[in-house]
């Protein structure tokens, strides 16, 4: 799959969901999806930093963006229908979601681990992808060929010492996953995987390993092959898998 040459109009006509699409691997991802033909709703906290995107994308010449801006901490049941409410009224149609918006605050053991860290943790890394799945199923069981794609991390399988609510976050997503994929398995037209990037320069290393130089990980683009067979047709049929890159 790491060789994986995906054609030029692989996504086209596709509508697709990045979250946390403002920094590092969700912007990368929003542009390599764009750049393959899906319209893409760029969702993050931070208007600027997706407006930003939004200008790369239209600078390109590919399809028109869009913007939704929510704090999935915050968020509840109406905000997530409101999302799929507005997808459904301006593009009539959703063919993926990556889920790679996640909340990471440091290291630290669990002794000095609060409830109020825990639950922001759950909340955005676990909860939110969830729930915003669940409400936007009707649109995903509609279309000819969904991906559904959630972003994990090495220590959700392999948990490790300092990593918290983060990991637990995490290794629950993979359970998510695998639940959704048979829940879901009369439903060939629409997959559920997870994805572990590994290792690349993006924000949240600088914040989990400050004394690495971030110079010497490879660019987040190293993983877009991954990304775009698994957001694509040709990995129709693969579901409930974990996928390491
Ligand atoms: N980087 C790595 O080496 C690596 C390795 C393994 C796994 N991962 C996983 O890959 C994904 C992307 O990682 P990254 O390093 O690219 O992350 P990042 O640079 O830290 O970006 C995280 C994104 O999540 C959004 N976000 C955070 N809290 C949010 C909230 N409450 N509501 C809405 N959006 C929120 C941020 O949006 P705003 O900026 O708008 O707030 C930001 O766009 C994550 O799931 C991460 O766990 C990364």
């Amino acid at each position: 799959m790491k060789n994986y040459q995906p054609a030029q109009n692989l996504l086209q006509d596709r509508v697709i969901l990045v979250t946390g699409a403002g920094q590092s691997i969700g912007r990368t991802a929003a542009l390599a999806f764009a750049s393959h033909g899906a319209t893409v709703i760029l969702h993050g906290r931070k208007v600027e930093k997706l407006e930003a995107v939004y200008d790369e994308i239209e600078a390109a010449g590919w399809p028109q963006a869009a913007i939704f801006p929510l704090d999935l901490f915050s968020a509840g049941d109406k905000d997530f229908e409101a999302l799929a409410t507005g997808i459904r009224r301006q593009f009539s149609r959703l063919d993926g979601i990556l889920h790679n918006a996640s909340h990471l605050d440091g290291l630290r053991s669990l002794e000095e681990h609060t409830l109020e860290q825990w639950q922001v943790s759950l909340r955005v890394n676990l909860m939110a992808p969830f729930a915003l799945t669940r409400a936007c199923l009707p649109l995903l069981k509609a279309s000819p060929d969904a991906s559904i794609l959630m972003t994990s991390e090495t220590h959700g399988h392999a948990p490790a010492a300092y990593w918290g609510s983060f990991a637990v976050s995490k290794a629950a997503g993979e359970v998510l996953v695998k639940m959704w994929a048979q829940e879901l398995e009369l439903h060939p037209n629409l997959r559920i995987n997870g994805i572990v990037p590994g290792p690349v320069q993006s924000t949240q290393r600088v914040r989990t390993h400050p004394g690495e130089v971030l110079e010497s990980l490879p660019l987040p683009e190293t993983l877009m092959s991954q990304y775009l067979y698994l957001m694509g047709s040709d990995s129709r049929g693969v579901s409930g898998q974990i996928v390491e890159c």
